[in-house]
């Protein structure tokens, strides 16, 4: 099967998830699951957490207001958003953008991992806390958890059946729209994508 095809069926399974506990959300409110967007033969490969009103409205992830922070660091390593793949941990938008329930991870992580599988990514930034933690612990790197305020910006290394993958912690865009500090950490975190591109 074409990796397309691959995430095809991804995307239909999702779209009928119903034991999910966000989708009678999703469908009351003609949202759409956010499935991922970009190439699917990136190197680089960013995680988010859940998507907000605005990707549930068109599908796409961070295309609201965090996104344009994320557009911004991109851009400020010369990365296109096409040449890489974006998406998040948990597929369906949570009422009022609330955390997303460990249930809910668990729900749809599966199909994150089937993405990374597909992908085969060189390496993976994670944006945000959620995603840092489910991330880190499936790619047995569980005992270097800490706080994201000590370990973002490192790069962890993990071993995958397509080699070796790198992980890194990335703060969450979202966290840099009320704080300019925050802003040029991201940006320096992101400069450590540089090498994988
Ligand atoms: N925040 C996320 O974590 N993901 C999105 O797609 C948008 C905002």
């Amino acid at each position: 099967m074409s990796k397309f095809d691959e995430m095809k069926r991804i995307k239909d399974e999702i779209l009928v998830l119903e034991k999910s506990p966000l989708f009678n959300y999703r469908t009351e409110n003609k949202y759409f699951p956010v499935i991922g967007e970009g190439s699917h033969d990136s190197r680089v490969m960013f995680v988010g957490e859940a998507p907000g009103q605005n990707e549930a409205k068109t599908g796409k992830p961070f295309c609201g207001r965090a996104g344009k922070i994320l557009d911004e660091l991109l851009a400020s390593i010369g990365l296109p958003r096409s040449e890489v793949y974006i998406t998040n941990t948990v597929k369906d938008r949570p009422p009022g953008n609330r955390d997303p329930e460990p249930v809910e991870i668990e729900i749809y992580s599966p199909f994150l991992d089937r993405q990374i599988e597909i992908i085969r990514p060189k390496i993976i930034a994670t944006l945000g806390r959620f995603s840092m933690a489910y991330v880190m612990k499936k790619f047995e790197l569980e005992s270097a958890l800490q706080p994201i305020s000590k370990i973002h910006g490192q790069i962890f290394e993990t071993k995958v059946s397509w080699g070796e993958m790198k992980i890194l912690p990335l703060y969450h865009p979202a966290v840099a729209i009320y704080n300019a500090s925050s802003l040029d950490t991201l940006k320096e975190d992101f400069q450590r994508i540089k090498e994988y591109i």
